[in-house]
This record gives structure tokens, sequence and C-alpha cells, in this order.
């Protein structure tokens, strides 16, 4: 394919007139800072970045580097953490277009107050636009801050006690009916592999699905967990709505979504009426409200809609995440998981075999507890959260300018020696006497007004599924790559953490 000259012109210049350009604009800054230094020594100072970091970010290197973390199979961490460790606890940088900055521990946990309960009178939520685009401009996860209030409300009923209640015996339902089925496997292949991750994602689904909507036939939930697969790989691609695209067929996909729960309301609606309809799910219960309560109390179909779609992309893939790590990090420290095993044996002797698990007893699992909160703090599946600044302010001491994008970090909080000793090493007895432990030290779930809706049941997803694994099962690693997948939302391993099982019991499941 031939060039014509002027193009090529423009391509060789393009690359000297950004650094042209970018010095420039960095010596005018130097010296408006150098002035005010002189001026007022207090005045604070955008946070470090360095010259050569600048030149970087304006040529778009940056970007590249952190494209390239995420291609090498360390993932995109691998990119804050080296500059961490170029710049100390806070840096600045650009990515696609936008200046973002990093707080790392310490300064990340001293920002975490302010940043996260939402009491900085300038930096607010920031999500992308693309995900609005996908979840819908009603969705917790995107809506404003008097409309997120309103939602969050309406939606944080369905997580009382009562409905955790029921979750708990329906998830350990689904899990013993899984175990079942791994043990078959186990029976006619010995040897059987079983991919951890592709289980965990399985389970979970089901799990939140029944919770929200129902049972459906299994036709229906197939295809409902194929267009859930399809609008989160969109989630972090680029935004062209192009057939063929992941972005378009992430669209495609809600679209598909969104008229089969319409089709559902519609027909709760026509049945008898709502009033006869004896389901207890999520949508039952907010579609019950908009039957019963004004229209200032109650949500719309739309907003129910986008509602129901988020609660299923936010607490899949997340839960089943991190179910996965924790069974990797139990596959490594095969003595933790012979501890675990012997304590939950213990408590399942006591339990009757063929009833299903309640709360009462998950709470007497407390060393089990203390692994599923050891597994959350090292995989830290949101590793930062992003806030926007929504004009020119002072963040932890540095000055941030509109439209930057200030991040908390949790990843270092979690890995922070001087709150985390040995961070690297897999210790759940490191969470034995919490209250010694300073303030904003655990963010897995986040903080203020939007901490994690679904902690809760995140937690007993965990719970549930350790226990029924370790008392049934021997586990052990059946690949040793620790490479991370390309493109995934949260980080986790690119083999899904094959395990290789062994039965502990000849015949029933305890
Ligand atoms: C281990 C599993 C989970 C982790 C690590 C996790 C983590 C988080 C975090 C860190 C946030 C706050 C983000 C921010 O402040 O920017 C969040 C928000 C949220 N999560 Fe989870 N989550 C998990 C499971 C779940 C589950 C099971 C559900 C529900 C079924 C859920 C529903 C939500 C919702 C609705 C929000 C938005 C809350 C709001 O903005 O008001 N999550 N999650």
């Amino acid at each position: 394919m031939t060039m014509e000259p002027w193009r090529l012109l423009v391509l060789l210049l393009a690359p000297i007139a950004a650094i042209g350009m970018g010095m420039g604009y960095h010596l005018r800054r130097r010296r408006i800072q150098d002035g005010n230094s002189h001026d007022d020594k207090s005045a604070p100072l955008p946070p470090p970045g360095g010259m050569r970091s600048w030149c970087r970010a304006a040529l778009g290197f940056e970007t590249l580097s952190f494209l390239a973390a995420n291609s090498s199979g360390r993932g995109f961490y691998d990119f804050v953490r080296s500059r961490g460790l170029r710049h100390g606890a806070c840096f600045r940088t650009a990515l696609f277009g936008r200046t973002h900055v990093f707080l790392l521990s310490p300064l990340s946990r001293a920002a975490a107050p302010t940043l996260l309960l939402d009491t900085h009178p300038h930096m607010a939520k920031r999500y992308l636009r693309t995900v609005a685009d996908l979840l819908g401009e009603h969705s917790l996860l995107c809506a404003s801050h008097d409309a997120h209030r309103f939602m969050r409300r309406a939606v944080a009923g369905l997580f009382a006690s009562a409905p955790t209640a029921d979750f708990v015996q329906s998830f350990d339902r689904l899990v013993t009916h899984q175990m079942q089925q791994l043990l078959l496997l186990r029976g006619k292949d010995e040897g059987r592999v079983v991919v951890v991750l592709d289980a965990a994602l399985e389970v979970t689904f089901r799990a939140i699905c029944e919770m929200l909507i129902g049972a459906q036939d299994e036709g229906k939930l197939a295809r409902l967990q194929r267009d859930v697969m399809d609008v989160t790989r969109a989630m972090l691609a680029l935004p062209l709505r192009l057939p063929g695209t992941r972005f378009y067929k992430g669209l495609q996909a809600r679209k598909r979504i969104m008229d089969a729960l319409r089709q559902e309301i519609s027909m709760r609606r026509q049945n008898d009426g709502l009033e006869m309809d004896r389901r207890n799910d999520f949508l039952q219960t907010l579609l019950m409200k908009s039957h019963t309560h004004s229209a200032e109390e109650a949500l719309t179909d739309q907003q129910i809609l986008d509602n129901i779609l988020t609660l299923i992309i936010a607490g899949q893939v997340t839960t089943a995440t991190a179910i996965t790590w924790m069974v990797k990090y139990l596959a490594d420290n095969t003595e933790l998981q012979d501890t675990l095993r012997s304590v939950q044996v213990d408590i399942a002797s006591k339990h009757h075999l063929d009833s299903p698990l309640t709360l009462q007893d998950l709470n007497t699992m407390e060393y089990a507890y203390k692994a599923v909160k050891e597994s959350l703090r090292m995989a830290t599946i949101v590793s930062w959260f992003p806030r926007v600044a929504l004009k020119d302010c002072q963040v932890a001491g540095f000055q941030i300018k509109k439209d930057w994008i200030v991040n908390v970090d949790a990843r270092s909080i979690h890995y922070d020696p001087t709150i985390y000793p040995n961070p690297t090493v897999f210790d759940p007895s490191r969470f034995t006497n919490e209250d010694l432990k300073p303030p904003y030290s655990f963010l897995v779930f986040g903080a203020g007004g939007r901490t994690c809706l679904g902690m809760n049941l995140a937690k007993i997803m965990m719970l549930i599924f350790l226990h029924r694994l370790v008392t049934n099962l021997r586990w052990e690693m059946a690949d040793q790559d620790t490479s991370l997948e390309k493109w995934a939302m949260f980080p986790r391993l690119k083999n899904g953490c094959p395990i290789r099982l062994t039965p502990i019991h000849k015949e029933k499941l305890c």
C-alpha cells in the first residue's frame, strides 16, 4: 500500500510536535508552580508525575503501558504498582486522554473518608459512559447523587434479613447439587479436572437470578447467561457501535435482556394480577411496591429493569472471581486447607445432613469466615475506586484540577505491611483481632454511600461454597500458571483455576 508524501511528513513530524508542545506546556506549568511556591510555600502542588512521565502521557505512551501491563498477563495493576514504586504514594498520569491521580497507602487510607463517604464537596463517583450505555442510565452504579439515594433506598430493603435467610438456603441447595455433579463426574472419569471459575460463575449466576426473578426454565436461563456475559465483556471495550465489535454485541445483548424482563413483567401483571402472584423474588417485591405505592416512592419499570441487570452483573462475576481466588489460595496452602477441613467437618457433624444450611449455621463458622476475608483481602477484586473532581480542589494535600480522576487504591492498603504483616502470605488468623486494625484498612466492598449492597450475600456465597467444598473434597492445582486473564473486569487467573479433586467420603455429601 502506498502513502502520499504529505501523510508521511505528518506522521514523522507529529511526535516531534507533540514532544515540543508537551515540553513547552510542562515548562510553563513548572514556571507557574515555581512562582507559586515562591510566593506561598504552603500552596499545594499537583501530584508528582515528573517531566518524563508527562511527555510519555502526552504521546499516549502511558495508555500503551497500561494496556501492555494487561496484555503481559500481570494485569492492569502492575502499571499502578510500578509507578507507585517510582513516585511514591501519590502520582499523576494520563490514561485514555484523561488525567488520573492514584493515591496509594497510606494516603489512600487517609483520603478514603472524604472521597468514599461523599463528604468532599467537589468530588463525585465516576463511572464510564460505556457502563451507563450497557447497564442503563438508572443503574445504581451510574445514577447521579440524588437519583442514586432514592434508588438505593428502594433497593436496599431487598437485602434485609428475611430475604438473606432465604438466600442462604437456596444457595446451599444449588451448591450441594453442583458438588454432587462434581462427585459424579469424578466417578466416571478419574483424574478429571474442574475449572473453578466456570463452576463458580454457573452457581452464582443461578442463585442471583433465582433471588431476583425467581426460578426460570433452563432455556431462558441459558440465553440470559450468554447475554449477561456479552454485556460484561463489553464493559471494557472501545465504544464502537459497529456490528461485530464487542461493544455492539453488548448493546444487542442488553436489548435482549430488557425485552425478556419486560415480557416477564407483563406476564406477571396479566396472570391473575400481581396480588395473586405468590412469588417472593426481588422483581415481585419491586412490582408490588410500584402497584401499591405512590409514584414518588416506587421505582418505574425502567428503573427496575436497569437495576435487575445491574445486580446480576455486579454480583455474579465479582463473587465468582472471589470464590476462585479463595480456592486457589487454599490449594497453595494445603496445611491450612487441612486445618479448615477438620474445623468444618466438626461443624458439619453437628448438622443434620439432609437439611440445608441456615444463617445460624454460618454464624458458627468463625475460622472459615476468616479464610473468606483473607481471600477477599488478597484478591482485592476491585483494585481502586475512581472519583472525579467537579472543580479545582485539594485532595490529600495535592492540587487537583477540575475533571481529573482521583483513584483511591484499595490494593495498596490491603498489601500495606504496616497493616497486614507479610501481606503476600495467606493467613486467615490475621483477622482474629480486627478491632486493632486502623479504620479504612479493609476496603474490599468500598465504604460510605456507595458501599457494596450485596456484600453480605457475597460473603454468604463464599462461605457456603467453601464449607461444602472443604467438607467433601480435597483439591490441588492442576495447572500452576499464575498469569492473569487479559481484558477481564477484575483480576483473575487466565486458566480459570483448574483443580484436581479427591472425594473424602465414599457415598454421601455432608
Ligand atoms: C466478592 C464479591 C463482591 C465484591 C468484591 C464487590 C465489591 C463492590 C465494591 C467495591 C463496590 C463499591 C464501588 C465504589 O464505591 O465505587 C460495590 C458496589 C455494588 N455492589 Fe458489590 N461486590 C461484590 C458482590 C456483590 C453482590 C453479590 C451484589 C448483589 C447481588 C453486589 C451489588 C453491588 C451494587 C448494587 C453496588 C452499587 C452500590 C451503590 O452504588 O449504591 N455486589 N461492590
